[in-house]
This record gives C-alpha cells, sequence and structure tokens, in this order.
C-alpha cells in the first residue's frame, strides 16, 4: 500500500506576510494525517520561515527547484545542501514551467534529481505532455521519455522513494482538468515504464496526478488506481481549500 501525497506549489506567490498568513490559518484548521503525508512548495524566500512554523507538525516543506551543483560560480541558484540545511523535505524538479520559461533539459533534470537524492531530499519529477503532443497521439511517448530520462542511472532503491508528477500541460492553470480516466492511464503509462527499467520499484514510486485539482474534482482522481496523490497549484495558495483537497485524499 504507497502511502499518498498531497503536494501544493506556490510557484511565484506569496511573500512573508502572506506565506505566515497562511500558515497560520493553515495550522489552526488542520489535523495530523496519519494515512497520508502533505508538503507546500513555497518560494526559496519564505521556506525557512514555513520550515519553523512547521516544526512539531508532520508538515513537510518542499523546494520549486534547485541546481544540480553543491556550490560555485551560478548566480541566482540555489544548492541542494542549502535547500537541507534548512531542513526542506521534498524538491519539485523539471516541472513543465522550469521546461518552457527556463529551458530545462532531461539530462539537466536527472542530475538535479541525482542530487536531491544525494542530499536526503525526495524529487517531486514532473512530466506531461502539451496539447499539441496530445493531439498527435503522443502522450505516452513523450512521458515515458521524460521518465526514464529523469531516472536513469538511478539505482532501483532511489527511484522507489521518488514521487512523480504527471501533470498534462494543457491541464495547468487552464481549469481544464484531465478527466480520471485521462489521468489514470498515463499514471499506469508511468508504473509501467518504472517497471520496465527499474523492476519491482514501480510498486513503490509514488505517482501524483497535477493540472487544476481542485476540492470539486480531487476525489475522482484520487480514487484511481495508480494515483497516489496530487500536486496542486492555484487551489493550495488557499488554506481552506488546499485543506478540503487534503480530506478527499484521506481514506
Ligand atoms: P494548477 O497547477 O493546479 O494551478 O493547475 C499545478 C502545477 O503546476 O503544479
Amino acid at each position: 500500500m504507497r502511502r499518498r501525497l498531497i503536494a501544493g506549489n506556490w510557484k511565484m506567490h506569496k511573500n512573508s506576510e502572506t506565506a505566515r498568513g497562511f500558515a497560520e490559518k493553515f495550522l489552526k484548521i488542520y489535523r495530523v494525517t496519519p494515512d497520508l503525508d502533505v508538503c507546500i512548495a513555497a518560494p526559496f524566500t519564505e521556506l525557512l520561515a514555513l520550515e519553523e512554523m512547521f516544526k512539531g507538525t508532520d508538515l513537510f516543506t518542499a523546494a520549486q527547484n534547485m541546481h544540480y551543483e553543491d556550490q560555485g560560480a551560478f548566480t541566482g541558484e540555489i544548492s541542494a545542501p542549502m535547500l537541507a540545511e534548512i531542513g526542506v523535505d521534498y524538491v519539485i524538479l523539471g516541472h513543465s514551467e522550469r521546461r518552457a520559461y527556463f529551458a530545462e533539459t532531461d539530462e539537466v533534470i536527472n542530475k538535479k534529481v541525482k542530487k536531491a537524492f544525494e542530499w536526503d531530499m525526495i524529487p517531486i519529477i514532473c512530466c506531461g505532455e502539451t496539447l499539441a503532443q496530445r493531439e498527435q497521439g503522443l502522450e505516452g511517448h513523450i512521458v515515458r521519455h521524460q521518465v526514464v530520462m529523469a531516472l536513469a542511472g538511478l539505482p532501483d532503491e532511489l527511484v522507489s522513494k521518488a514521487v512523480i508528477a504527471y501533470e498534462p500541460v494543457w491541464a495547468i492553470g487552464t481549469g481544464r482538468v484531465a478527466t480520471p480516466q485521462q489521468a489514470e492511464d498515463m499514471c499506469k503509462v508511468i508504473r509501467d515504464v518504472v517497471r520496465v527499467y527499474h523492476g519491482n520499484a514501480a510498486d513503490d514510486v509514488k505517482i501524483l496526478y497535477g493540472g487544476s485539482v481542485k476540492p470539486e474534482n480531487a476525489k475522482e482522481i484520487l480514487d484511481m488506481e495508480d494515483i497516489d496523490g496530487a500536486l496542486v497549484g492555484g487551489a493550495s495558495l488557499d488554506p481552506d481549500d488546499f485543506l478540503k483537497i487534503i480530506k478527499q485524499a484521506q481514506l
């Protein structure tokens, strides 16, 4: 039985005041969730504050990106040891916005995945096809390729700890959610390709769906067999909405 994960992705939203306001309200309404994990991917500037506010709770923090070197002349970048030092637990890697706007390649994402594990952080590896690719029937091909490349060279025991988020680009921030069956079909494609390359790690790897997940549609998506949780963008900005989604994930 895989443990579920609900991950919020704030993207480039919230400042110290609004992040703190979120955490204060959320901590008041949130109750420990024995059967699933919850993390919030905040901007770098808010991670330390969230770490401190989440102390003594079962909530985890996540970064939205990082560099694959430990240190060096990489102006504007943040490294894995910097995140690990403040206690960050997860890191989102290869989000479609990073791929599209910052030209992240599968090779770079693979280096980052390895580096995250080296520093005991769990990578949340994003994959997903564009609308044009889906219209050409290429979604399976694209996503398999992204997953195989992201996990290349990793031992199976690390793959079994990884999180993979299937996020069709056409469903991100558009309000156009994949049907539960579309999401399940692609999460199954991912699990099958992990099995081909990494054997039984496929039974443990967590696969999330992301793309316009809201309190209204979360349950039917989370009920699908190969979907172990959700990566939630817009709806994670509001503590009430985020909590409603977490509740849908409770068994
Ligand atoms: P969304 O974003 O829930 O706002 O569609 C999801 C994501 O990009 O992770």
